[in-house]
């Protein structure tokens, strides 16, 4: 295993599969608080830099994650970066492999569903990759769908922000853009319209489009016009990258609060957002609650019951933050990171 020189992780491990074409990557960021734990992701990359860095950061995300939440595991990811048309029947084949390789590592990496794959895939990698496997359905013995413990954090951290900010956590009438509307998305959209907010979505998958807005009535935004979108609060719930030197000048809301990882493009885009007086909830601290509810229960055996007042706590670590960063004069990525790393240097 090798680490590369601009990250600052553990351990990076590359394995090519023959047989399919595809390249898995198993990044182990830190292992400081407890062993390396993050989703699988699976999709398509311009190419393989691309994958490895994606897998890089999402590891260091997932440590901070773990670290800011108070909980006991360590950030690794894994992406599995595959070739386009990938056969499906060549699929569970690859999972396999995949799940014999997170054997060899002995626990030092465990996963769950991520971007691209579902508990039904967890059931599948985890025939050869068990006890290492979070997030299977419970017919196999898991929590099931993480989706929906992180959409349960993400409305809590919503409700943070609108108090931060209007000085009312109540939604009723918020206008809230949710940016995708995959597994995660589509599970928040449900959440805020029911808390009786106006929620409108935008997704680049036709197949989402149709569900949520021919189906499900929710107004749809195009694309491209979903930064420029007035509203309260835009919450990116797709892949991350959104927030740059390029977008942020565009935002129209008050606040950016949402489930994706890896939101800001550069470290220097929460200042930006600072300058613009838009409040960033910090994605590592709004998105934990899959991670936490799902582990919670299958690691440190929680009640279902349990693990929704633990995910209901970003709440209150969110404000944590907000009032860190006014009191510092600092972004609030910079307090989310501090809580962070006062874990992190205290140790398990
Ligand atoms: N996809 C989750 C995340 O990014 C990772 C996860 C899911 C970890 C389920 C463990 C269990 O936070």
């Amino acid at each position: 295993m090798t680490a590369s020189s601009a990250w600052d992780g553990e351990a990076l491990l590359e394995r090519h599969d023959a047989e399919t074409g595809a390249t898995i990557f198993i990044a182990l960021h830190s292992s400081r608080l407890g062993p390396a734990s993050g989703g699988t992701r699976m999709k398509r990359y311009e190419d393989l830099a691309a994958a490895r860095r994606d897998a890089e950061r999402l590891s260091e995300g997932m440590t901070y994650k773990w670290a800011a939440a108070g909980f006991p595991r360590g950030g690794g990811k894994a992406v599995l970066a595959v070739p386009p048309g990938l056969d499906p029947a060549r699929r569970d084949g690859l999972l396999r492999r995949y799940g014999a390789l997170i054997q060899e590592l002995g626990g030092r990496f465990w996963t769950g569903a991520d971007v691209g794959t579902s508990s039904r895939d967890m059931d599948v990698i985890a025939e050869t990759g068990a006890p290492y496997v979070f997030s299977r359905t419970p017919a196999h013995g898991g929590a099931g769908d993480s989706s929906v413990w992180t959409a349960l954090g993400v409305e809590a951290g919503i409700r943070a922000t609108c108090a931060r900010v209007f000085g009312d956590r109540s939604l009723t009438g918020r206008r809230v853009v949710v940016q995708g509307a995959g597994s995660v998305g589509s599970a928040v959209i449900a959440r805020l319209r029911d808390a009786g907010a106006a929620v409108a979505f935008s997704d680049v998958d036709a197949g989402s489009v149709r569900r949520h807005r021919d189906e499900g009535g929710v107004p749809f935004v195009e694309p491209g016009a979903v930064l420029e979108t007035p509203c309260d609060v835009l919450a990116p719930c797709a892949l991350g990258g959104v927030l740059t030197a390029e977008t942020i000048p565009r935002l129209r809301c008050r606040a950016v609060a949402g489930a994706a990882n890896n939101q800001l493009g550069q470290p220097e885009d929460a200042e930006r957002l600072r300058e613009r007086e838009i409040l960033y909830a910090p994605d590592f601290v709004i998105n934990a609650g899959g991670a936490i509810g799902i582990t919670g229960q299958e690691a440190l055996g929680w009640s279902e019951d349990r693990a929704r007042q633990e995910v209901l706590r970003i709440g209150a670590t969110l404000e944590r933050v907000f009032a860190l960063a006014e009191a510092h004069g600092i972004t609030t990525e910079a307090a989310a990171r501090r809580i962070a790393q006062e874990r992190l240097s205290g140790g398990p």
